[in-house]
């Protein structure tokens, strides 16, 4: 199709740094350690890796080559390839809103980061305790993020650096920006783990990552090792596909997918590597902590196991938080470009006036989500208040439900040339598997995430 006047990334290691900008965040580095630690360790990390490769893969080929061939925003993506079936189009507006909800609640977290990197720059977290009591942390962070005014004032802190690299556009914003950032990160993150590996725990600790046990394996843990796959990579709204209609025709669609999964599944292994020994270096201390392990555990464990080595202590929970804001941040942007390039191409508004917009729409719904951890946490709805409303609704529903739809408009409704067209690029490249991967598209990807849902709404149970 048209190959319009469209933005585009200048190089093929931008495209990857940049998708795999926005896969790897708080996903990996906060989200997979709490869950992994809250359903069993090993058994839920082998789960987690066949939804990556089965369901995941085959989800993510199918957005870039959607993206890539329609060089559309998620929603006309759909519109362009099914002209006759409109209805295709909700698929990709289902995708822009559940990037507004995460969005919103994913900013409050990432304000959290920015805060604990300021204090362990001002090494707060050292002096707050003298005897390596682990409340002091906990009463620390259930006063911060109740507190109605200072993560509020972080989260806009940080929605507005968000905001400042989406308008300098693809190249010379979002691409630049990846390409200094990632491998930052991934400097940061060995660092921390070679550390975490020195610790009396290191041994425990990989036992938990690495050994599994099949006992702790039921439909939820199942349920929450595939949201946890969609969520990650980033599939399932749209935003790849978004960011693949900027991708160039030379760009090698499978091989950048395979190189995304793979560089986010290692990094989320990495952080378990930092975690888990940490937690396990501390007595009393507990993996299925939840999601406070990040905020709460690990600056206790700094401080314990660094106690004779202050510059350690001090030095390496700021590089830790420092680390969370990178890779938030190249998250957040690709989520505030996939509602930006929808409503921009949609409404017709000029792209300046879209980013501001759309700044505007997630730091009220942003503010309301931290709200609702403290002086708002009596609004709930079944028993949940709007961060976590969000949270549950997109990662463990709204993803992988548009996950399913995508592989089954994939596999089923468009034209298999396209297909093909898209993922040899017309032919110049081989690709052998390329009937397997119709296989899993059509068949086992859809019916895999099927299974699950009918699984935890308890279909299995009547019978
Ligand atoms: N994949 C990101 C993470 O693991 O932190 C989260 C995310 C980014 C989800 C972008 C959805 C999205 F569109």
């Amino acid at each position: 199709m048209k190959e319009n006047n469209r933005s585009k990334f200048a190089s093929k290691i931008g495209v990857i740094l940049a998708s795999a900008g926005s896969a790897v965040g708080l996903g990996n580095i906060w989200r997979f350690p709490t869950e992994a630690g809250e359903n069993g360790g090993a058994a839920f990390i082998l789960i987690y890796i066949c939804c990556i490769l089965l369901l995941g893969l085959p989800v993510m080929i199918s957005e870039f080559l959607i993206g890539r061939h329609t060089h559309a925003n998620a929603s006309t993506a759909f519109e362009q390839l099914a002209p006759k079936r409109k209805q295709w189009r909700w698929v990709g507006r289902l995708g822009v809103l559940s990037g507004i909800m995460i969005f919103s609640f994913y900013s409050v977290v990432a304000g959290w980061t920015v805060n604990y990197t300021v204090e362990a720059g001002l090494n707060r977290f050292n002096q707050m305790v003298g005897d390596g009591q682990e409340n002091v942390y906990a009463q620390y962070f259930n006063s911060f993020v109740t507190d109605p005014i200072m993560p509020t004032l972080y989260l806009v802190l940080f929605i507005l650096l968000t905001h400042f690299v989406v308008a300098r556009g693809i190249e010379k914003g979002i691409e630049r920006f990846s390409k200094l950032m990632m491998p930052t990160l991934f400097l940061l993150l060995l660092v921390l783990a070679g550390f975490a590996l020195t610790t009396q725990g290191a041994a425990e600790g990989l036992k938990f990552l690495f050994q599994p046990d099949f006992s702790k394996i039921d439909s939820s843990v199942i349920l929450s090792a595939m949201g946890q796959a969609f969520f990650s990579l980033s599939i399932g709204l749209g935003c790849l596909c978004t960011y693949a209609s900027y991708f160039r025709k030379e760009v090698n669609l499978t091989r950048t997918a395979g190189s995304v999964a793979l560089i986010d599944t290692f990094v989320a292994i990495v952080s378990g590597l930092i975690i888990f020994p940490a937690v396990f270096s501390v007595p009393g201390m507990e993996p299925t902590e939840g999601p406070s392990l990040v905020f709460v555990a690990l600056p206790n464990i700094f401080h314990i196991v660094f106690a004779d080595m202050p510059i350690l202590a001090y030095t390496l929970p700021f590089l830790f938080y420092f680390l969370l804001i990178l890779a938030s941040l190249t998250s957040t942007i690709s989520m505030h470009e996939l509602i930006t390039a929808y409503v921009h191409e949609t409404y017709h508004l000029s792209r300046k006036k879209t980013t501001y917009l759309v700044t505007g729409i997630v730091l009220v719904l942003g503010v309301l989500c931290s709200l609702s951890l403290g002086i708002g946490s009596e609004y709930t709805i079944g028993g949940l208040g709007l961060f976590d409303i969000f949270d549950y609704l997109t990662a463990k529903w709204m993803l992988p439900i548009g996950g399913l739809l995508t592989a089954l408009f994939t596999g089923w409704y468009l034209d298999r040339k396209i297909v093909w067209e898209e993922i040899t690029n017309q032919g110049t490249l081989r690709f052998y598997g390329f009937r397997v991967f119709m296989f899993i598209l059509k068949f086992i990807t859809p019916l895999g995430i099927f299974l699950i849902f009918l699984d935890q709404l308890g279909a299995f149970n009547w019978f």
